[in-house]
């Protein structure tokens, strides 16, 4: 079992992640400047950090984060990733539930974000915290065209869905209050 937790981003973080960037999403055209959303007080970036144990010492190195904006009533999931090695443990499910109670409490409504077509693994991902598809881009990535199908998320302060949250949250592997 491999050790995790999650946390805001700081400034160690910001070189590690550009790579981490690059290699989750080889075919994006714009890398995300971490300095930048760190210092803005209408982003959230959690960053997780895997917890490294070898005899000489105990080390941490990031393998996933989640970039977040918001204004006021609504915010958008601007890109999400968990590095290929660190897949399918939770990880993913632990970083957006987080931000959604994030979310959540600075009185945020909704939430959108835009996925590829294709990637089932985010959509169902996705799914399973209630966005729900509301649109399609047609053509949207300029790599290869692919469609961005739209989802959102109108009710996060709905009591029944922030009870749903918590409850989701409480079962999760790496969850840090
Ligand atoms: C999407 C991504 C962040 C998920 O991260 P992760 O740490 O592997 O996710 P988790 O382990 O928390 O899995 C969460 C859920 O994703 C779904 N999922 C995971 N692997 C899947 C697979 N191979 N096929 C379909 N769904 C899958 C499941 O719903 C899973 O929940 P479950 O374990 O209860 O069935 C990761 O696959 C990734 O970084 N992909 C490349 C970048 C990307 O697509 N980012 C999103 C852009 S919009």
């Amino acid at each position: 079992m491999k050790y995790f937790t999650i946390k805001p981003i700081s400034t160690e973080d910001f070189l590690i992640l550009e790579q981490l960037d690059r290699e989750i999403f080889p075919l994006k055209s714009q890398q995300t400047l971490f300095s930048k959303n760190t210092y803005n007080e209408n982003a959230i970036c959690y960053v997780a950090h895997a917890l490294l144990n070898t005899e000489a010492n105990c080390s941490r190195s990031p393998v996933g984060y989640i970039n977040v904006s918001f204004t006021g009533l609504e915010s958008e999931i601007l890109s999400f990733g968990v590095t290929k090695n660190y897949r399918g443990q939770g990880i993913g499910k632990s970083l957006i539930g987080l931000t959604l109670k994030n979310l959540a409490a600075v009185n945020c409504k909704s939430v959108f974000l835009e996925v590829r077509k294709s990637n089932q693994t985010a959509r169902t991902l996705y799914s399973s915290f209630g966005f729900k598809k509301t649109g399609v881009r047609s053509n949207y990535y300029s790599d290869n065209q692919e469609d961005a199908i739209l989802m959102s998320l109108p009710h996060l302060q709905n009591i029944e869905y922030l009870s749903f949250l918590q409850s989701t949250l409480q079962k999760l592997p790496y969850y840090s209050k």
